[in-house]
């Protein structure tokens, strides 16, 4: 049954929700985990406390380590403590809390999954989950295809209700790794079972892309090769590593942001129009774009690509190590933290227009955005009044933080003379709608229970994605890296990416 309500704050006029899933159980592989007590943990707290859970729900850990369900319980108020967006309300704690359960077992013990069947079934019956079941895989990218077994061999692929797979980044290391798991998975499940997180994806600056050009007719007529000058998509951030020295070192930039959401932001911005606003007109519109990304020679890798390693520096006056003595990584480690480089997609709509990624930690800010850049106009009028020089316009839409949209366009200084300055017509979300936009995770875990797809990457684009990507990891192994480090922790990357937008008559925009 559909719940509407309607919220009366006015600047929300038209923030109907209607989404309530059905009763279901939410099983985390990994329930101990990082990623489980800073995102997923938090994020399920976060749709209850607005009204968006199932009238019934349980959430089951299952892991190795030994705990009992008043420990998990403790944990993960903790967890919630520490990282979600809203406080704990007692009320909404205890009754929430009240849902969480934990098995625990190796994962790779036949038992310990008939031991989960068991206590699903117990649970459909007594607490009335219906047989719907959702897995989470919070887990190293290694240990999901023994998961993913496991859970065929169990016969929990299936059930009297919905059985879906969420599986969490990385997916796979390149191609041929994503095609194998994309294969095992296709063995145990159906590709509508099977949910791949890009979690920038659930970010509500991303969705808004799709309503920004699809929803407005003056965008989609400049959206194109003929108006659009270049690209420029940055994410910047400044944490370092942390405690993921293991898994980043043998990962990098490229895989760990580029691969996934660096590529998903250059699809959003750039798929056709879908023909209907669906889960599979979508998906096709942005796989076929990623299937367009004119694979590169060795000789344009090595002018396109500027790989580099943060050293120690100050990151807002507060003194950081360099990533070389970060926990868990390589004293003499080759790993790039830092990636800039330049593509092209090869379609009808943007032939020769250059799209510039870059991504890196350890920078002087936390920032994501995609800045589009338009043609100059075809004359200079006003250079007798002493302008010689337009800035070009520019769209940018800012994922993170403070997300919003703005356009810079020439004006007019006031005065007698006709002297000209860029100026921003800007939107954003918080002044618009008076609304804190919901963490990524929340959205992406309740489209899962919905059973909409639609935020969430089908195989082919993920294989799209790799098709692109492989070749770069596989040149960079040929090329001996650059003398790393080769940029100071607190600053915008390594002088190479500078000159490397230099050689094409460009700058980094400035953040
Ligand atoms: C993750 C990466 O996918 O995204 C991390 O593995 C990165 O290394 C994180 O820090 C960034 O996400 P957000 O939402 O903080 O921009």
């Amino acid at each position: 049954m559909l719940e509407t309500r309607t919220v009366l704050n006015p600047l929300r006029e038209g923030m109907r929700v209607a989404r309530a899933p059905e009763p279901t159980s939410i099983i985390i592989f990994g329930a101990t985990g990082d990623l489980t007590r800073r995102k997923l943990v938090p994020a399920l707290y976060n749709l209850a406390c607005d009204n968006y859970m199932p009238p019934v729900y349980d959430i089951v850990g299952f892991a190795r380590k030994p705990r009992s369900d008043a420990d998990i319980r403790d944990e993960y108020k903790k967890a919630v403590t520490e990282f979600s967006r809203q406080k704990i309300q007692e009320q909404v704690w205890d009754s929430f809390s009240q849902n969480i359960f934990y098995i625990q077992s190796n994962l790779d013990d036949l038992d310990g999954y008939k031991k989960l069947k068991q206590e699903l079934e117990r649970m459909d019956q007594e607490r009335g989950t219906a047989g719907n079941r959702l897995f989470y895989l919070a887990v190293p990218p290694e240990l999901m295809p023994e998961i993913v077994k496991f859970l065929g061999a169990s016969e929990l692929n299936h059930s009297a209700g919905y059985t879906r797979i969420i599986l969490e980044k990385p997916f796979g290391s390149d191609l041929d790794s994503a095609v194998e798991l994309n294969h095992l998975l296709h063995q145990v499940f159906d590709e509508s079972q099977i949910y791949r997180i890009d979690h920038y994806l659930g970010k509500e600056a991303v969705q808004n892309i799709f309503v920004f050009r699809f929803a407005n007719g003056i965008i989609e007529p400049i959206w194109n090769r003929t108006f659009i000058n270049n690209v420029q998509i940055t994410v910047a951030e400044t944490v370092g590593v942390e405690e993921r020295g293991e898994y980043y070192d043998h990962a990098g930039a490229l895989r760990d942001i580029i691969q996934n959401h660096g590529l998903q932001l250059l699809a959003v911005t750039t798929m056709e129009p879908p023909t209907m606003f669906t889960p599979q007109d979508v998906r096709n519109q942005k796989a076929e774009v990623l299937r367009s990304i004119r694979p590169q020679s060795f000789q344009e890798i090595c002018d396109w690509t500027v790989r580099g390693q943060y050293g120690a520096g100050a990151i807002g006056g507060i003194q950081v190590p360099g990533y070389r003595t970060e926990p868990k990584v390589n004293a003499e480690s080759t790993t790039a933290t830092y990636v800039a480089l330049k593509l092209y997609i090869e379609n009808w709509r943007w032939a020769g227009v250059p799209f510039y990624l870059r991504t890196g930690k350890r920078l002087p800010k936390r920032y994501t955005e995609i800045a589009v850049e338009f043609n100059l106009p075809p004359l200079m009028l006003f250079s007798k009044e002493g302008t010689d020089h337009l800035e070009p316009n520019s769209l940018v839409f800012t994922i993170q933080p403070d997300e919003g949209i703005s356009l810079k366009f020439e004006s007019k200084i006031p005065g007698q003379e006709n002297r000209l300055r860029p100026v921003n017509m800007d939107f954003r979300y918080n002044s618009s709608f008076g609304v804190a936009a919901p963490e990524a995770y929340e959205r992406l875990l309740l489209d899962a229970m919905l059973g909409d797809p639609m935020l969430f990457t089908r195989y082919d684009e993920v294989e799209a994605q790799w098709a692109f990507i492989t070749p770069i990891l596989e040149a960079w192994k040929q090329i001996p890296p650059p003398q790393f480090p080769n940029y100071e922790s607190g600053t915008w990357g390594p002088k190479a990416a500078d000159e490397f937008l230099q050689r094409d008559g460009r700058k980094w925009r400035r953040l």
